[in-house]
This record gives structure tokens, C-alpha cells and sequence, in this order.
């Protein structure tokens, strides 16, 4: 077993990482927790809900399991309802802890109502997609979209534990494994040239769920990860390049309507489009855009925008939480491995609209 450790300003976690951690989640749970609910969707319970509850209730706890819709169209206030309904039902109380089953959506979703019921109570992390895996389960950005912007309302709450079951990922449709890869790539692109070469040489065996390959990229991802959340939890600053290529990806998601595309698709997609934008105004040099195409491709994201009409392009990057003063700002790479963010002219933006959208 890997063990990542994050650890910002209060608070400090391990990420567990090994096959078959499904059946250890007891592990997780802190001893004073007085009730557990289990939050999953039917796609995720219908495959791992059993060996999760089977392991929870070796704390000996009452365990409840809450079902949401899936589906990032359910990623929203209305849902996050759902969850409430059955903990004050259940008469949950401050010292119940949450377990998120699940993909990013279920884990954002659980994390957020950990986040505001009673307050603040605990939550583990259980993602069980490649994207969850190696993103949103670690550094504790919680929320729900709005009809109105991607992630709009959250909030800061950190999990107790992350526990990653690599098993899981046998599972996960193939459209789903390339999204989660445009996350990995990404941290590639903004932090380690070393490791977005390593991606390089290994896509197809990424793409093709090869256990090793996977399991040091879930370790690397994660790594880089905690690095940057614990030098910067609450986004004043650093952890914002993790954000590289989401102002042009969130665009696409809100834009076609959640759930059109997946996020990493649109990640993906949209780091090609930060990429030719570094070429207009941070001096990437083109065969490193080339490379970021290239790649792009090879773990399996479209590489070309939607026509959403320039000006809808416009308005919907500046619904985006780096936007300063209306002002959209971009993550942007100099060269592979380094980040930066800044604004850039709308006319380099709208040339980079024409050259990457259908
Ligand atoms: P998702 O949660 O919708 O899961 C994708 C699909 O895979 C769903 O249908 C799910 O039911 C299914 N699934 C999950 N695990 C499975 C398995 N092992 N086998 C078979 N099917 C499985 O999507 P996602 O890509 O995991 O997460 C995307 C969400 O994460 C977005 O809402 C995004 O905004 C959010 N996100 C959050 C952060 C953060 O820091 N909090 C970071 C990145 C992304
Ligand atoms: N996925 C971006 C972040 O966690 O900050």
C-alpha cells in the first residue's frame, strides 16, 4: 500500500492507495463516529455498495445508505437536499461521519453537505473513478453547480482519509478513463516536465488500465497534488494552476450543458486551448503546443471546441473564480512543467477560438 499524506492548516490526512481497500474501509473511520452514512449513486452501488457496507459495519455502527441520481446534471442544490432529508431523518448528529462512493460528483456532493450540516461534520473519501482518484477526492473543494456556473456554490472542508481501491478502475468505461487521464497529464503540464514525458511514453498503456503504470500515476498525481494544497489550500494564489485548461473546459461544460461533455473531456480539450493561447502570449513554443495535442489525443479527449459563437465564449470564461474584476485570467505554461496565470487580449483569446473550434 502507498500512502500520500496532505496535510494544510488544521488539518492532516493520509490518501491510502492499494487494490482492495474497498473491503478496509472501517480503517477509515474515526472510533468516535456515532453513524455512518454511505453516499453512492445505483451505477457505483450496483458494483461496490455491498463490499463498502459490509466493511463499515465492522465498526459497528449504524450505517445508512443514501443513493443520489447520477449524473452531473444532479450535481446540484436540489439533490444535496436528498442528503439532508435522510440524515435529519436518521437523527444524525455532529459526530456522524459521511462516506463518498463514487466519482468527482458524488464526492463534491458529499463533501459539501459534510461541509455545511450541523456546521461541519467528517467525511471520507472513497472515489472510484480514475478522475476522483487523482483530483477531486484530495484537498477538500466541495460544491454544487449552478444553473448559472460550474462549482459555483462550495465550500473548503477536508476529508478525514482518502481511500483509493485501484480494483475499482476494471470497471470504469473507457470514455471515462481518458477523462480521468487529462487530469493526470495535467499535473505534467504545469509541475513536472519529467512526469508529462513519462505520460507521453506510457498513454496507451495508461489507456489500456496497465496496473503499474496506473498505480504510479495515481501515486505521482496525487503527490504533486498534496504538494500544492498544502502550500496553498484556500486558492490565493499557487493552487490556481490546477486549474489549467478549466476557463476554457468549464465554458464548454456549462455552455453545451453539464453532463454533454465529461469534465476531463473538457479539460482535456481545453488544455490544447490554454496551450495555444501560452503559444499567442507566453512564449510556448509551437512544437510543445504539437506535443500537448498529441497527447491530448492519445489518451482519448477531443482535441476540437464546440462552436458556442465567440461571444457566448466570452461570457461564459468570465463566470470562472479567477476572473478579477470581470477580467477572464487563464492558466497559462511558458514551457511543459511550469505555470503561471495571468489575462490575456481578447483578440489572442478569439484567434485561439478560431483555431480550435469546429
Ligand atoms: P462522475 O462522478 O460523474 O463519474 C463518472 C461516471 O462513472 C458516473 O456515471 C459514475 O456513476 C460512474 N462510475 C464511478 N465509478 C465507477 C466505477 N468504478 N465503475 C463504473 N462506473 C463508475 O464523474 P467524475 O469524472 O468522477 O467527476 C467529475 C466531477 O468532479 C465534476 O463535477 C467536477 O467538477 C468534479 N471535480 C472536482 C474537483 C475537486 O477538486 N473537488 C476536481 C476535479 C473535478
Ligand atoms: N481541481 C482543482 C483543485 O483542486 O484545486
Amino acid at each position: 500500500m502507498k500512502v500520500v499524506d496532505v496535510a494544510v492548516p488544521g488539518a492532516r490526512y493520509p490518501i491510502r492507495i492499494a487494490p482492495g481497500r474497498l473491503d478496509h474501509l472501517d480503517e477509515a473511520i474515526p472510533p468516535n463516529a456515532t453513524a455512518i452514512a454511505l453516499v453512492t449513486n445505483p451505477t457505483v452501488a450496483a458494483l461496490y455498495a455491498e463490499r463498502a457496507e459490509r466493511a463499515l459495519a465492522r465498526t459497528g455502527r449504524k450505517v445508512v445508505r443514501i443513493d443520489l441520481p447520477d449524473g452531473e446534471e444532479h450535481k446540484d442544490s436540489g439533490t444535496l437536499n436528498q442528503i439532508f432529508d435522510v440524515l435529519l431523518s436518521n437523527g444524525f448528529d455532529r459526530r456522524s461521519v459521511l462516506v463518498a462512493l463514487g466519482g468527482g460528483v458524488i464526492g463534491d456532493m458529499t463533501g459539501f453537505a459534510a461541509a455545511v450540516y450541523m456546521r461541519g461534520i467528517r467525511f471520507v473519501q472513497v472515489p472510484t473513478t480514475l478522475l476522483a482518484q487523482v483530483d477531486s477526492s484530495v484537498g477538500g473543494k466541495t460544491g454544487v453547480n449552478h444553473p448559472l456556473g460550474k462549482n459555483m456554490i462550495g465550500a473548503f472542508h477536508q476529508p478525514v482519509a482518502v481511500e483509493i481501491d485501484t480494483d475499482v478502475l476494471a470497471t470504469l468505461p473507457a470514455r471515462e478513463v481518458s477523462a480521468g487521464l487529462a487530469e493526470v497529464i495535467k499535473y505534467g503540464m504545469i509541475l513536472d516536465a519529467d512526469f508529462w514525458a513519462w505520460c507521453e511514453a506510457n498513454a496507451a498503456r495508461l489507456r489500456a488500465l496497465d496496473r503499474d503504470v496506473l498505480g504510479q500515476a495515481i501515486q505521482v498525481s496525487c503527490e504533486l497534488k498534496a504538494k500544492v494544497v498544502g502550500q496553498d489550500e484556500r486558492e490565493s494564489g499557487l493552487r490556481a494552476i490546477l486549474n489549467l485548461g478549466h476557463t476554457f473546459g468549464h465554458a464548454i461544460e456549462s455552455g453545451l450543458g453539464y453532463g454533454a461533455w465529461l469534465h476531463g473531456e473538457a479539460v482535456g480539450c481545453g488544455m490544447v486551448q490554454a496551450a495555444e493561447l501560452s503559444a499567442e502570449v507566453a512564449g510556448l513554443p509551437r512544437e510543445d503546443v504539437a506535443r500537448v495535442r498529441k497527447l491530448v489525443e492519445a489518451i482519448g479527449c477531443p482535441t476540437t471546441a464546440p462552436d458556442l459563437g465567440a461571444e457566448r465564449w466570452l461570457s461564459l470564461m468570465r463566470v470562472d473564480k479567477k476572473a478579477e474584476g470581470g477580467e477572464i485570467r487563464f492558466v497559462l505554461t511558458p514551457r511543459i512543467g511550469q505555470a503561471i496565470i495571468q489575462g490575456a487580449p481578447r483578440d489572442a483569446v478569439l484567434r485561439v477560438l478560431e483555431r480550435t473550434v469546429a
